[in-house]
């Protein structure tokens, strides 16, 4: 699969599960006796809470957001169009943001900032991955897995040109294929 494109294997689907089983953990515990949901940032969040939920005992539900940037500017102005809001109002809840990479940290500062409106009771971040140079606003990741280099990282739900996201793996693209 993907013959020759990746680069070098980052991260193994070992050392990934692991880490998700420990982050379940923290979780779990921290969680105890309540009943939070997690809402994943489409479509990169797909795989990672996936296997997160399952690694969960703590009761929880799950929904979804989606965004997108207005042109070209997103990455310094970090305004986004919202394509697919939260199904219904998190008033009161306990809000799980999940995503699988932290770059500029501008698409979480932006969605922890709009679900801020439905006042929550609580929104923390769960992110897999974290590119700590690439940083342009801070973002507290409360449950993070692995912080990066600044590479081109593709696999487990990171595409590239809608590719690669079934990876069990993250990987470093070849810049053949960027
Ligand atoms: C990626 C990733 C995060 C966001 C992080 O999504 O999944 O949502 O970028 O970047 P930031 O910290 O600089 O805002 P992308 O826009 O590539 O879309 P995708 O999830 O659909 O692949």
């Amino acid at each position: 699969m993907y013959s020759g494109q990746v680069k070098k294997v980052l991260i193994s689907e070992n050392d990934i599960q692991s880490k998700i089983k420990e982050i379940a953990a923290e979780i779990n515990k921290e969680y105890a006796g309540k009943q939070p949901i997690l809402i994943g940032i489409l479509k990169g969040a797909f795989v990672f809470l996936a296997d997160l939920s399952r690694e969960l005992t703590v009761p929880h539900s799950v929904d979804f957001m989606d965004v997108s940037s207005y042109g070209e500017d997103v990455k310094t102005s970090g305004i986004v169009k919202i394509e697919k809001d939260i199904d219904r109002s998190v008033a009161g809840e306990d809000v799980i943001l999940v995503d699988d990479i932290i770059d500029t940290g501008l698409t979480m500062t932006y969605i922890s900032d709009y679900l801020q409106n439905h006042k929550p009771a609580s929104v923390r971040i769960c992110s897999l991955l974290s590119k700590p140079s690439r940083r342009v606003v801070e973002v507290k990741s409360d449950f993070l897995g692995f912080e990066i280099p600044d590479e081109f990282v593709i696999g487990y739900g990171l595409g590239h040109k809608g590719l690669y996201r079934n990876l069990k793996y993250i990987a470093i693209l070849d810049e053949k294929y960027y």
